[in-house]
């Protein structure tokens, strides 16, 4: 058998892109709630554009999205119904302190994990929490500009101290942050980033990273200090980046680009910040802002195990002259001639996630964890909410087929797979409904129209079976 006999089989979610309830149970305003669907979304998630409020012109699809949060007794169910051991879920920052910096949680907020967690273990579902994913209480962006300051550190360790402390007995699996390298991105939906004119942008997102990675430690401190048992992970937008040919300058690239995103977790898995990182913010004039203390705390409190979501791997090309470019969750690739794509332009290739699972291991030797790949597509349900969604299932399928071979062929230890988007929900990219990811159907429309029912996709019944063989009957 390739898989472990105790693989977390599953799937994710975040709180802002399946919750909604956005202002209920005290909750308060977060980031993600000021980001639109449509066309300023990348502006404002990219922080070009300066938008803290919401406004009459624009759709916000967090603040509904598909209603979990009144959902989730029958969410969890249809999970369960899959057979599901894990399911990975985010928790919202400001459900559980509204603006961030108070210095008492906010009970309701509490109160709602404790029931999701109790209604997963019921079914003997483990939960993955995501502690920070693409949300940082707006507050905090319009008193001290988000992870530019250092003083967010404290506001999210404390807020860590609090939910690990509340769910120490319910909770073992824990990711810091969603997606690190996605900072460089979409730093404002990634960490509560905006550029005022004609600053250093490099400067402010190595800052906020700088931050990110410090508070990553002290949250993996406390957590075993809290409890030895708990595993806490980092999490990375993985994907290996191709050389466009075999010219030794397309292959440099190709590795320079790699770095790009590598170096976040080589400060979370290996203790310290690598040369060429080192070498090259020096060069661009970036200044890290270290603190007495930082290097050995980043030293001493590494993560336990390395997870990561992958869609496609990357292709670049040294050539100025080669732009044949594609989409690709926000990172630029150039088109891979031997690839097939989404209807997102997000190319198909389940090898790299083989070449991926490889890269991640060889270099770090920590146990990984898959917890993020799929097919965002459009589906067409009949009258009763079923799709027939055999592009999904044969996606899943190829990719499953490559991480077997990276656990069975490789030896890579593998704690676990979760699918993205488990049930439909807002796509973080676009704000779109449209593009679907679930086994389970939500019945919604990118404008916000729908009567939110709940129907199961053909993938939903082959996915259980994949599950009751531990990935042996694809
Ligand atoms: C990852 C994010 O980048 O990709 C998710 O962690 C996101 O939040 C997922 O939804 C898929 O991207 P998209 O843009 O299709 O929703």
């Amino acid at each position: 058998m390739a898989f472990r006999e105790n693989f977390l089989w599953g799937g994710a979610t975040a709180a802002n892109q399946c919750e909604g309830a956005y202002l209920e149970g005290g909750r308060g305003l977060a980031n993600v709630d000021v980001v639109p669907a449509g066309s300023d979304r990348f502006s404002v998630g990219s922080g070009m554009m300066k938008m803290f409020s919401c406004n009459e012109e624009h759709y916000y699809p967090s603040h509904e999205a598909i209603d979990m949060y009144h959902h989730y007794k029958e969410d969890i169910a249809l999970l369960a119904g899959m057979g599901f051991k894990c399911y990975r879920l985010s928790i919202a920052w400001s459900r559980i302190f509204p603006k961030g910096d108070e210095l008492e949680p906010n009970e309701e907020g509490l109160k709602f994990y404790d029931n999701v967690f109790d209604e997963c273990l019921k079914y003997g579902i483990e939960p993955l929490v995501t502690i920070c994913h693409f949300d940082v209480p707006m507050h905090l962006i319009e008193t001290i500009g988000g992870w530019r300051s250092r003083q967010m550190i404290d506001h999210y360790v404390r807020y860590c101290e609090t939910i690990f402390k509340r769910y120490r007995d319910k909770v073992k699996y824990w990711l810091t942050f969603n997606e690190i390298n996605m900072i460089l991105h979409f730093p404002f939906m990634g960490a509560g980033l905006y550029f005022e004119e004609g600053e250093n942008k490099q400067q402010v997102k190595y800052t906020a990273a700088h931050h990110e990675l410090v508070a990553s430690a002290l949250a993996t401190k406390i957590a075993h200090e809290i409890n030895p048992e708990f595993k806490i992970g980092c999490m990375l937008a993985a994907g290996n980046t191709y050389a466009n040919t075999c010219h030794p300058e397309d292959v440099w690239r190709s590795i320079e680009k790699d770095r790009e995103n590598y170096f976040f977790i080589d400060v979370q898995s290996r203790g310290e910040y690598p040369a060429y990182a080192l070498k090259q913010l020096e060069r661009e004039g970036v200044k890290i802002p270290f603190v007495k203390g930082d290097k050995e705390l980043l030293q001493t409190y590494t993560v336990d195990f390395i997870s990561f979501s992958y869609y496609s791997s990357r292709l670049v090309s040294a050539n100025p002259d080669v732009n044949k470019m594609t989409e690709g969750n926000v990172f630029d690739t150039l088109k891979n001639p031997y690839l097939e794509a989404s209807e997102w332009g997000w190319q198909i290739d389940p090898l790299g996630l083989r070449i991926t699972l490889n890269s991640l291991y060889d270099r770090y030797q920590k146990p990984l964890f898959i917890v993020e790949n799929g097919l965002g597509a459009v589906d067409i349900p009949d009258e009763h909410g079923y799709v027939e969604d055999d592009y999904r299932i044969d996606y899943l399928r190829e990719h499953i087929r490559a991480m077997k071979e990276a656990v069975e062929l490789d030896g890579v230890d593998l704690l676990g797979y979760t699918t993205w988007g488990c049930i439909d929900l807002v796509s973080a990219g676009t704000g779109e409904m449209k593009k679907r990811y679930g086994f389970i159907y939500v019945d919604k429309d990118n404008e916000g129209n729908g009567t939110l029912r709940r129907s199961k996709k053909k993938s939903y019944n082959w996915y259980k079976k994949v599950i009751h063989s531990n990935g042996e009957d694809l």
